[in-house]
């Protein structure tokens, strides 16, 4: 985030009507035309965040207002946001602050005021190989590989969970809408493993976020198994903002340990983050050999939230195609593991989770003994290169 805001520029509209306008309805107006401009996108929202320490150019485009115009800035705590004469704004401590624009040419008057959040730098969360681990910003610790159970379902579901738990995976991903948290949880409990030696991720469904609250108390009673470790938002959505701060009150009541989302990419993330409190310690997205998110990953990690990556395979459909892809089995070959491992390994090696789906218990062996070769920077360049921004679902 830093690094755009340095280069980027707001642009506050200041929107005059023509002819005698009160105080109040200038600023009204004005407001409504606040425009922020990052890059080469331009985005109308009220807060925006900065990383503390960071910089940025305000200006100020008054339509409808000739002449010389004087542009005066103000903040309402200079000590969290300062701004310069010449619209330099500088995130200082963290904090909100608001900075207040005025133009004005000849009689001609606006305003316009635009919020900044300030956020702490973020440290990215670093891979513990040997614990197999990465600490997320909740100060829990997180497996970097697990089982997940989209379309698992029944019995199934029950056997696929203990079969992955007796072979060490201790991370298991669900979600409200798999239909199988009650399976999940049972085979949890079952297992005869301590519950605190277990990492279970569900998700909230958008159809949900109208009533967090009791979505919460439903998945807890669902997987019954005391506590959620992780919960996500599904997918952007009506009432997302409501859902997660109903999350955030979770975490304080202790019935779910960290929080985060799920198919957030740049532009949701900065849209969502200057509305919540607490930063997301997961954002879990498609990523794949042949769709890789490259941009969108270092700007998630860079913000201290760890990523996962779902469909590592490409999803159900597509898993013969990338299993088979040329220069993925032969870099399998070269090390003597499958192509699947390659993939994980892929993934481990650029700080993303893994979450395989698999039934089948050979398979779910295979998808833990990631941890004992290394792809060389080559082979990671080869495989970075498959890249074709393939998504292989709509979300
Ligand atoms: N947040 C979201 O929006 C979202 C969306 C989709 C998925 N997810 C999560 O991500 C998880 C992973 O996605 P996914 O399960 O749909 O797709 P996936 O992991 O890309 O692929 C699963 C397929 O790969 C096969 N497979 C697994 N391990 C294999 C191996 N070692 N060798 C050969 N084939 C193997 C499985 O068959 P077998 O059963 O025969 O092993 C299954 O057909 C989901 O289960 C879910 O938890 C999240």
């Amino acid at each position: 985030m830093g690094k755009i805001w340095k280069c980027a520029a707001l642009f506050l509209a200041a929107a005059l009507a023509v002819g005698a306008v009160s105080q109040q309805q200038t600023a009204k107006g004005a407001e409504r035309g606040v425009v922020l401009k990052i890059g080469k996108k331009t985005y109308t929202k009220k807060t925006f965040q900065m990383t503390k320490g960071t910089k940025a150019a305000l200006t100020v485009k008054a339509k409808n207002m000739g002449g010389k115009k004087k542009v005066t800035y103000v903040s309402s705590k200079p000590k969290v946001v300062s701004v310069s004469k010449k619209g330099t704004i500088r995130a200082r401590k963290e904090g909100t602050a608001k900075i207040r624009v005025a133009v004005k040419a000849g009689k001609k008057k606006a305003s316009s005021w635009v919020k900044i959040k300030v956020v702490k730098k973020a440290k990215a969360s670093v891979f513990n190989f040997k614990k197999k681990t990465v600490r997320l910003n909740s100060g829990y610790d997180m497996p970097l590989n697990g089982l997940g159970t989209y379309s698992l379902e029944g019995d199934v579901c029950v056997t696929s969970v203990s079969e992955a738990l007796k072979r060490g995976v201790r991370l298991i991903d669900t979600a409200y809408m798999y239909d199988n948290e009650r399976e999940v949880g049972k085979a949890i409990r079952e297992s005869g493993i301590p519950r605190s030696e277990i990492f279970v991720t569900t998700k909230l469904y958008p159809s949900q976020y109208g009533n967090p609250q009791k979505a919460i108390d439903a998945a807890l009673k669902r997987l019954d198994v005391g506590y959620i470790d992780l919960l996500l938002l599904h997918h952007p959505g009506k009432n997302d903002v409501k859902a997660y701060k109903a999350m955030e009150k979770a975490v304080r009541q202790g019935k779910v340990r960290s929080i985060g989302l799920s198919n957030w990419y740049v532009e949701e993330l900065e849209e969502f983050l200057p509305q919540v409190s607490v930063t997301p310690a997961v954002v879990q997205n498609e990523i794949h050999p042949y769709y890789q998110e490259n941009d969108v990953i270092p700007y998630i990690q860079k913000l201290g939230i760890v990523v996962e990556g779902w469909y590592p395979f490409g999803g159900r459909g597509y898993t013969e195609e990338l299993l088979s892809d040329q220069t993925i089995t032969k870099i399998a070959k070269a090390h003597g593991r499958s192509a699947a491992q390659v993939i994980l390994r892929w993934n481990l090696q650029k700080g993303v989770v893994v979450i395989p789906g698999s039934s089948n218990p050979d398979h779910i062996q295979e998808n833990t003994e990631i941890y004992d070769f290394k792809l060389s920077p080559k082979e990671m360049r080869r495989i970075n290169a498959l890249d074709r921004g393939e998504k292989h679902d709509w979300y």
